[in-house]
């Protein structure tokens, strides 16, 4: 018997060479990330404008999760020629630096939202969540009307920044205090429209420029 055929029929032998195979392809991976100064690239000063969410805009984020719009789409543009022509300048790493967690996704049923911010009017959002086949009548996308009958009661507004701030997104005692009265007698639908109005508008791209420090 070789020795590939008495390992297949030794259940433990056989699982402690697989864990060892796995772990030598982990280490390749993951060791080097120790060894970069930063492995997510800074944008230079003049571009830094990534801020993090507003109150309003945090919350919209929650219901984007709540719902599950990442199953359906992705928000990251990857450096290739034709997601560049639709979706505009592909993402950086730093652009969603404070976004915990992150909502890259690869799922793609729909477009990729990564800058659909300021692609469209608030009232075209409204209409096309309420109805998206109003506006697109092949779109798969489900109803989201009930959005506008959830108020906001900004109870947890504020732990949940305060949250993110323990994971270093630097909100200040000011954005603490001011957070339940930013989202006072707002409903679902305006916290996932201003949502969707900030993605991928903090940094301004110009033609031809690389981003990178
Ligand atoms: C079952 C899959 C599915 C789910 C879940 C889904 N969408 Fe969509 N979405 C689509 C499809 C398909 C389109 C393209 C057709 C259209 O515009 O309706 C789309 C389009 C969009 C667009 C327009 C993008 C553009 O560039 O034209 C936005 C914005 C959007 N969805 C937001 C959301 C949000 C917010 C949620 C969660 C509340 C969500 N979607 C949930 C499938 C989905």
């Amino acid at each position: 018997m070789s020795f590939q055929e008495k390992l297949e029929r030794n259940i433990w032998g056989l699982s402690i060479m697989v864990a060892i195979v796995v772990s030598i392809g982990g280490i390749v991976e993951i060791v080097p990330l120790f060894y970069l100064d930063n492995t997510v690239e800074k944008l230079s000063k003049e571009e830094d404008s990534i801020r993090p969410y507003t109150a309003l805009e945090l919350e919209g984020r929650d219901v984007y999760i709540r719902e599950g719009c990442y199953l359906c789409h992705s928000q990251m543009i990857r450096p290739f020629r034709d997601e560049k022509e639709r979706y505009g300048h592909y993402s950086l790493a730093a652009e969603s630096k404070y976004d915990h967690p992150f909502q890259w996704g690869s799922k793609r049923t729909g477009p990729d939202l990564a800058r659909v911010g300021s692609k469209y009017s608030n009232e075209w959002h409204i209409q096309h969540l309420r109805a998206p086949r109003s506006l697109v009548p092949e779109s798969v996308m489900p109803n989201y009307a009930f959005f506008e009958d959830h108020l906001l009661d900004g109870v947890l507004t504020e732990k949940k920044m305060r949250a993110l701030a323990m994971v270093g997104v630097p909100y200040s005692e000011d954005d603490f205090s001011a957070a339940a009265e930013a989202v006072r007698g707002k409903n679902e639908m305006d916290a996932v429209v201003a949502y969707l109005q900030v993605l991928g508008t903090m940094v301004k791209f110009e033609e031809g420029k690389d981003y990178r420090e």
